[in-house]
């Protein structure tokens, strides 16, 4: 039994299951993968940097792919659209931020426009601005986000939003979480810590290997690791990583931190560029308790989805 429903006839997909676009961490081949394993990948379009997109765009070739951008990033570097356009993308996906300065060119260009949501409130802007799909992203979420879970905020962007497919994002890792989001109203998941421990990912094989170490509670949302690189977010986003003894030493002293904001950053910086993960933080989502392996993106689109459909069969709850 096939999932089929509005979600993958409007992205023109086998699978109801996406990429999230992780800055650098979905890179092209990343994408493609997922791409041509009949979900949709979603290139991270990041904080700017035009030739990265362009150079990734390339390396996966003919693959049907998307990007993602952060919205009140996007606003800075407008132009940075323009390029992605020019690449036909198949959908373009917009985060954190009013999405309507953008709306209609991604859609004059024939792009999907899919917008990305933290709250009800702005599941109606995303209507406003005529998104094809919503991605409706609890707190369980890796990277940035918001406060509300997914259990709960899921079903209200649902019933506020009948005419939008909703996507659930935030802690799935599995078939069971596609299954359980589709119960509640969902029409598929967009994962990104899952498709982190996957090898095409363009992260460091040790920021994997953390990711599968992980056990429940080992990840934290704070502002700590944007005010060590010195990459302030508008509140109220926070950011989830993996905890590490810098976050442990940081986190509560905020306001120390930012005053020595200085010299914390050109250490941290230091941390990323040797691959030090006590210091550097692995971005990653609660979903990391589930992970437990480093297969192919490929591979993990076909469990996700043959393990949902397993679980979704009518036979399940027929009686005995
Ligand atoms: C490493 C990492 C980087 C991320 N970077 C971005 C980003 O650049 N833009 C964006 O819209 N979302 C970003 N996100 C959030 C994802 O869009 C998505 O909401 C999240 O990964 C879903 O939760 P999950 O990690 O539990 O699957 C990032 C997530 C991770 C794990």
């Amino acid at each position: 039994m096939a999932i089929r429903n509005r979600l993958t006839e409007i992205l023109g997909i086998e699978h109801p299951v996406l990429l999230a676009p992780m800055d650098v961490v979905s890179g092209g081949r990343l994408a493609a993968a997922v791409s041509h394993a009949g979900g949709l990948g979603l290139v991270g379009g990041g904080y700017g940097d035009g030739d990265w997109i362009d150079r990734e765009w390339a390396l996966a070739g003919n693959a049907r792919i998307g990007c993602g951008f952060i919205t009140w990033s996007l606003a800075k570097h407008p132009a940075l659209l323009d390029g992605v356009l020019a690449h036909q993308p198949a959908a373009v996906m917009l985060s954190f931020g009013d999405p309507r300065p953008f709306a209609p060119a991604i859609r004059a260009a024939g792009a999907r426009l899919i917008c990305q949501v933290q709250t009800a409130a702005q599941s109606r802007e995303a209507v406003e601005a005529g998104a094809d799909v919503i991605v409706a992203q609890g707190t369980e979420a890796g990277g940035h986000g918001q406060a509300e879970s997914l259990f709960t905020l899921l079903p209200q962007v649902v019933d506020l939003c009948p005419a939008t497919p909703v996507v659930a994002a935030g802690g799935i890792a599995d078939g069971r979480g596609l299954a359980a989001a589709m119960t509640l109203g969902a029409e598929g998941v967009l994962m990104g810590t899952r498709f982190y421990a996957s090898l095409e990912a363009a992260g460091h094989p040790e920021a994997k290997q953390r990711i599968v170490a992980a056990q429940g509670g080992q990840t934290v949302r704070s502002i700590v690791f944007d005010l060590s690189r010195r990459n302030r977010w508008p509140s109220p986003y926070t950011g989830r990583v993996r905890r590490n003894c810098h976050a442990e030493r940081w986190l509560g002293r905020e306001a120390e931190l930012e005053a020595r904001a200085e010299e914390v950053a050109r250490d941290y910086a230091a941390a990323r560029e040797r691959g030090d993960f006590d210091v550097a933080a692995v971005i990653a989502g609660e979903a990391s308790a589930l992970i437990h392996d480093i297969p192919p993106a490929g591979e993990i689109v076909e469990r996700v989805v043959a393990e949902a459909e397993r679980l979704l069969a009518p036979r399940r709850y027929a009686a005995p």
